[in-house]
């Protein structure tokens, strides 16, 4: 199987390095005089080499700086730019589309609204498939735009810090993302990235309602070591992590909106030393907008902090660079566009080198992916047609012209109450009871589960569950 990008995890912190030697290289060719964030020109690298763009939600960056690096590498672009003109119109599943594109270009970039349609192109292209935004699940290359973004302010700082490989560069790196996280697929992936790379960040969503998901949440815990700290945890003597995620307690956490300064004090000037030394104020404030397509119908409309001039007039934000991935509405206002702190058109421009580096990468036309498939999954996977199902209605396996093929997939979680994540949407599950498929006799104690095969185990979410599938309870003596 070729490699795909499907979420961040996909490449290691060696690899997103690796893909950014590359993007300066390119930036050091080709960029525009006076403008060093901006490509111009070509490179013909990929004369040969065919992109089809494939977007079933509306995009202007994304799109269009992925054609652009394209052109500038010198191949060809193919695109499907509104996913109501293909036959996913007529009912066409996405592995279908995907295994015909597929005979017509040499990498396919997807952009689709269910959570986990990238996993499934990716599992039926025969060429490399990347993710460009999954519904509210992920969108890694925007936080290669991101990072690459972050890489460079952190180099500007210092001359020394122009040697410092990224991990290095990112753990000296406080920031806050704010916003839509509940929705905003950029900061999901974002938020992996910073875990990963090691670096201090504040979770400032626009209301609680919109803060992180549990799942990512718990993605953040169990996969990157990376637990929120609260006030009292920061007063305590030790800290569970190496990894700092903060989350000043609650109510503290939205008053920054207010401006109340001195609760954002409070938690940067903790006693302990380990993980809060150092930090004077926050180097970037990311911000985002509501994500009004994907909001629930009855969820309320959050009264939208505005980030503007006024509020970086505080002091932890004197010297924030501000970061957006666009487009913006009202929460970024256009005061920002003259203060050389607003990056964002900057971090909009390098979509370009960044994604001419991922796609050579991919193609095999520059080093940069250290071996075809060396990204694999720490945790055991289960996959069976009967028995468990994601319930997350925007999840991939859900839908109606992908349910006729796709099987529900799972990651198996080692935690004391059995726990299951989708492979399409993360999302996850605590099945309550194990069954065998050879005897059909089920058990409700699912710490037994290692005393199954498993190739004849099967998960259902519960008793009911299990018994409308014809399994019965397994008499224990
Ligand atoms: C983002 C997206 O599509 O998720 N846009 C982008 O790709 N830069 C952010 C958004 O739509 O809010």
């Amino acid at each position: 199987m070729p490699r795909s990008v499907v979420t961040i995890d996909d490449l290691t912190n060696d690899e997103v390095e690796a893909i950014f030697r590359l993007a300066d290289r390119f930036l050091e060719e080709m960029s525009t005089p006076g403008k060093p964030y901006r490509i111009q020109g070509r490179s013909p690298r990929a004369e040969d080499r065919i992109l089809a763009t494939v977007f079933y939600e509306p995009s202007t960056r994304t799109r269009l700086s992925f054609e652009s690096a394209m052109h500038r590498l010198g191949g060809q672009v193919i695109s499907c730019p509104d996913g109501g003109s293909t036959s996913s119109a007529k009912g066409e599943s996405i592995a279908d589309t995907v295994r015909v594109i597929e005979n017509y270009a040499d990498v396919i970039v997807i952009r689709h609204s269910w959570e986990g349609a990238a996993r499934v192109a990716a599992d039926y292209a025969d060429v490399p498939v990347i993710n460009a935004g999954d519904g509210s699940h992920e969108h890694p290359t925007q936080t290669l735009c991101d990072l690459y973004t972050l890489r460079v302010g952190q180099r500007q700082k210092s001359a020394e810090n122009v040697e410092k490989p990224l991990n290095e560069l990112l753990k000296e790196l406080t920031i806050v993302l704010s916003g839509d996280l509940k929705h905003g697929r950029t900061v999901h992936s974002l938020v992996y990235a910073l875990a990963r790379f090691g670096a201090r960040i504040i979770p400032l969503p626009a209301t609680e309602e919109y803060d992180f998901p549990d799942h990512v949440r718990h993605r953040l815990a169990r996969d990157y070591n990376c637990f929120p700290i609260t006030k009292e945890d920061v007063h305590g003597e030790s800290l569970p992590a190496n990894v700092l995620y903060i989350t000043p307690e609650k109510p503290h956490q939205l008053s920054l909106w207010q401006s109340k300064e001195d609760d954002f004090k409070v938690q940067l000037t903790s006693r302990d030393q380990r993980s809060i030394k150092g930090i004077k104020g926050v180097d970037v404030f990311y911000a985002t907008r509501l994500q009004i397509e994907r909001k629930d119908d009855d969820a309320s409309q959050p009264e939208y902090p505005v980030i503007d001039t006024e509020f970086l007039k505080k002091k932890p934000f004197k010297k924030s660079r501000v970061m957006h991935p666009l487009p913006r509405v009202d929460e970024l206002s256009y005061d920002m566009d003259s203060d050389a702190r607003g990056i964002y058109f900057q971090q909009a421009a390098y979509g370009v080198p960044v994604r001419m580096a991922l796609m050579s990468a991919l193609l095999e036309l520059a080093p940069g992916l250290a071996t075809p498939d060396n990204i694999a999954s720490r945790y055991p996977e289960y996959s069976r047609d009967d028995g468990l199902r994601c319930t997350n209605r925007r999840c991939v396996t859900n839908k109606e012209s992908e349910r006729r093929y796709l099987s529900p997939r799972f990651l198996i979680l080692d935690d004391p109450q059995l726990t299951v994540r989708c492979v399409y949407c993360d999302h996850e599950h605590h099945p309550q009871v194990i069954s065998r498929s050879t005897t059909r006799k089920y058990l409700t104690d699912t710490s037994q589960i290692r005393e199954i095969q498993p190739e004849n185990l099967v998960l259902f979410a519960n008793e009911e569950a299990a018994q409308s599938a014809g399994h019965e309870p397994r008499k224990t003596r």
